[in-house]
Formats: structure tokens, C-alpha cells, sequence
């Protein structure tokens, strides 16, 4: 049976020549056994009549946002979130820039914004805008938000020029995507809590006490674990970070909130991995106005804050977890003790010291379980956090087969 009998696939075409190839693209899905949806960009209809579109796919073809006759249909909402995914081919030069930038000014960008469903882009250019640095730049930022970039294809151009650029032919692009639903990924079904980020702990209404943690590490493993197929709940202390795809993120300030919120989610969730900086300790008191200044020194009495990582590990039986650990000197002694403290599955210990690791784009761990230890040597920081899923999952599987 064909990987893709009943999949709602919205298929996306925006403006370029190889516009006319999505009319196969269509026909090759709906024969596949797909439910296929098609969204025109103004661009794309320069190329190809949606009618074209429409009779292939059997359903109404979706070219404008905020169209009263279509709202009235499916709207906009509704439409993101029927898709079981988005496939857009081509994908101009235009549209990357404005997926990347997250515009919403028509109606496939708006779709694309508003679907957590998976994202495949085919990319069709110039072979100079393809390699132009700003294009470049932005296949990277969408890459590492997990969206699934299939091509460009090499070859000669509509313009003249020869190079990458071509957009995938419509058999590659539905191999493509039969493949992606024919080997289920490895953590498909694995509900996964990730904290991340540092916390603050207010001192008044104006102040408050914080970390350098920028949340990087968390967040490049949020979208691992997504990629992996995992659905994850990312709880987020306050970072400059935008939410990976397919991640469903919760925004707290304190050690306290964000207590709160794991404990909300810990139960229905399988690995627990707490890479958040949370504030040790806490004002014992946040005062209800400004503090002003008056004598030459100021005391703050701090009191220690519950330990979230120890605590949900200690009240979820069912979860696997996997904690972090900054450490200045002795990693692998501290970072095992701390294993058997917390009574975590596994620590994760980077080393901080001189400045390391907190705030930077790379990073490199020793992660230590019960029975082993394995060191990342230092790498980019979603590198790292691809290399540490697998790692987790092969945990993982290892004992919930023991249990
Ligand atoms: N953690 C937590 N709640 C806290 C403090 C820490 O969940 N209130 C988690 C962190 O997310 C991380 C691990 O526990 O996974 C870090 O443990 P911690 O004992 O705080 O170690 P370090 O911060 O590395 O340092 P130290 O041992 O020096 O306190």
C-alpha cells in the first residue's frame, strides 16, 4: 500500500517557470493515494491557471488569503491544519526569504506560519540566486528549523545558465516523499520535555537575577528530537530563540514557573532532558515596589530553589531523564555523582570553564549513564544536538527493553 494513501498533502506552487512540472507533481500524488490541496502564490498563476491545478487535484484550488468565499469553505486556519504536510515546489528564491523571515502577507506564506505540519521545499532559481550568500543563509536557518529542503536538481536552466538550481523532477520529489512516510523515524510516538534557557528570579518589579545561558543547546535538541520524529514540549525560560518546527513551546520566567509547567507536563511525556541554567537559588523575597538605594551595601537573602530535574525524576516513574551539567574542573567524576544524586538515566556534562559553552555556537560534552560514558568532541552546536538525540534514543530504547 502506498505510503501516502490518505495523507493530506497541501502542495504549494510559487512563482517560477517550473511551475508548469507541479501539474504532474498534482497528478502523481492524488495516483499515489494522497488528498491533494493546491495553494497558488499571485506568482505562480503567471505560469500555470489554477484550473489546471484544480481538475487534477479534484478539490478547489486556494490562491488568496482572507477571500470571503474561501474562508467561508476552508479557511486559512482550518487549512494549515489539515495538511499532514506542506510541500512547496518550486519554492522561488522569494518565498525561501519570506519563509525564513516568517511573512505572512498571502496565503501560502500564511499557511506555512500557521501548520505544524512537516515542511518540504523544492527549491527552483537561477543558479546565482541559489548560491547568492542571502539564499545560502537562509537554507540554513530553515534547515535548522527542521524543514526538509529536497534539491535543487544541477543541470541547464530556462535562462540559459547551467548550474544548481533546477527544481527536483516530480517523480524524485514523490520518491522523496513516500520515503519520508515509508521509514517511520526513530523516536515516531516518543513524547519528549525538554527545559531550556536560564531563569529569572525577581528581586523587585524592575530587577531581577539571571544566567548566561542563551537557551542554544536546548533548543538545537528541540529540533533534533522533532526531526527524529518525536513530538516535543520545549519549556522555555526567556530566550531571543524562535520556536523550532513542530515544537510546541511554553514560556516561563522563574525556577517556581517553571516547575510548575514541567510538572503539568511531565506526566503524559516519555524522556525528560533538562538542559535549562535554572537559577540555584532565589530572592527569599521579591519586593512589591522598586528597591531604592540607600546605604552603601545592599543584601539580598537568597533561598535555594526545588531542584526540577531531581524532583520530576523522583515523581515520574515513567520517564527516562536526561540532565546537564556545568562544570569548571573534574567533569566526569562530578558529572557522575550527580548521575546518582538526581537518580537521572543520564548527565550531560560540558565543561564551562573559560568562558565555554554558555552563549557560543559550539560546544563539547561527556555524557555519562550507569553503565558507560561517551565524550562529543567540541562541534556546532545542532551537530551536537543530533548526535546527542541518537545517542539518547539508543539509551532509552536500552531500558525501556529492561524494564
Ligand atoms: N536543574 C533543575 N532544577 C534546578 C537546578 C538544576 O532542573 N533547580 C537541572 C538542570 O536543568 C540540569 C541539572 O539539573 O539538567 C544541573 O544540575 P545542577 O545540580 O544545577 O548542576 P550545575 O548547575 O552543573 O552545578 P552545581 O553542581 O555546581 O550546582
Amino acid at each position: 500500500m502506498s505510503a501516502l494513501r490518505g495523507k493530506h498533502i497541501l502542495l504549494g506552487i510559487s512563482g517560477g517557470i517550473a511551475a508548469y512540472k507541479s501539474a504532474e507533481l498534482t497528478r502523481l500524488l492524488t495516483q499515489a493515494g494522497a488528498e491533494v490541496s493546491v495553494c497558488m502564490t499571485a506568482g505562480a498563476q503567471a505560469f500555470i491557471t489554477p484550473l489546471t491545478l484544480q481538475a487534477l487535484s479534484t478539490n478547489p484550488v486556494q490562491t488568496t488569503l482572507l477571500n470571503p468565499e474561501a474562508e467561508a469553505g476552508m479557511g486559512h486556519i482550518e487549512l494549515a491544519r489539515w495538511a499532514d504536510h506542506i510541500l512547496i515546489a518550486p519554492a522561488t528564491a522569494d518565498l525561501i526569504a519570506k519563509l525564513t523571515a516568517g511573512l505572512a502577507d498571502d496565503l501560502l506564506s500564511t499557511l506555512c506560519l500557521a501548520s505544524t505540519a512537516p515542511l518540504s521545499l523544492a527549491p527552483a532559481m537561477n543558479q546565482q540566486m541559489w548560491q547568492h550568500p542571502a539564499t545560502q543563509a537562509n537554507i540554513n536557518t530553515l534547515t535548522q528549523r527542521g524543514t526538509l529542503i529536497w534539491g535543487p536538481a544541477q543541470g541547464a536552466q530556462a535562462c540559459g545558465d547551467v548550474g544548481p538550481g533546477r527544481m527536483q523532477e516530480p517523480a524524485a520529489l514523490l520518491q522523496q516523499l513516500q520515503h519520508y512516510y515509508q521509514h517511520p523515524l526513530p523516536l515516531s510516538g516518543t513524547r519528549i520535555l525538554i527545559t531550556a534557557g536560564p531563569t529569572r528570579e525577581a528581586i523587585d518589579p524592575v530587577r531581577f537575577l539571571t544566567n548566561r545561558s542563551s537557551g542554544k543547546m536546548g533548543y538545537a535538541i528541540a529540533a533534533a528530537a522533532a526531526a527524529m520524529g518525536a513530538t516535543v514540549t520545549l519549556i522555555s525560560g526567556p530566550v531571543a530563540l524562535a520556536q523550532p518546527i513542530g515544537v510546541t513551546r511554553i514560556s516561563v520566567e522563574s525556577a517556581a514557573d517553571m516547575l510548575v509547567a514541567t510538572r503539568e507536563q511531565a506526566a503524559n511525556h516519555t524522556i525528560l532532558i533538562a538542559t535549562a541554567a535554572v537559577a540555584d537559588y532565589t530572592p527569599a523575597q521579591t519586593a512589591t515596589q522598586k528597591i531604592k538605594k540607600s546605604g552603601e551595601k545592599l543584601n539580598i537573602a537568597l533561598e535555594r530553589t526545588v531542584d526540577i530535574l531531581a524532583t520530576i525524576t523522583r515523581e515520574q516513574k515513567q520517564l527516562f531523564s536526561v540532565g546537564f551539567a556545568a562544570e569548571t574542573q573534574n567533569l566526569l567524576a562530578y558529572a557522575k555523582g550527580k548521575l546518582a544524586r538526581k537518580g537521572v538515566h543520564m548527565i550531560a556534562a560540558n565543561s564551562v570553564a573559560d568562558g565555554k559553552a554558555f552563549d557560543r555556537d559550539s560546544n563539547a560534552l561527556e555524557v555519562v549513564w550507569q553503565e558507560g560514558s561517551q565524550s562529543f568532541p567540541e562541534m556546532d552546536k545542532h551537530q551536537l544536538a543530533k548526535e546527542l538525540m541518537q545517542l539518547i534514543q539508543q539509551r532509552y530504547q536500552h531500558w525501556t527493553q529492561s524494564q
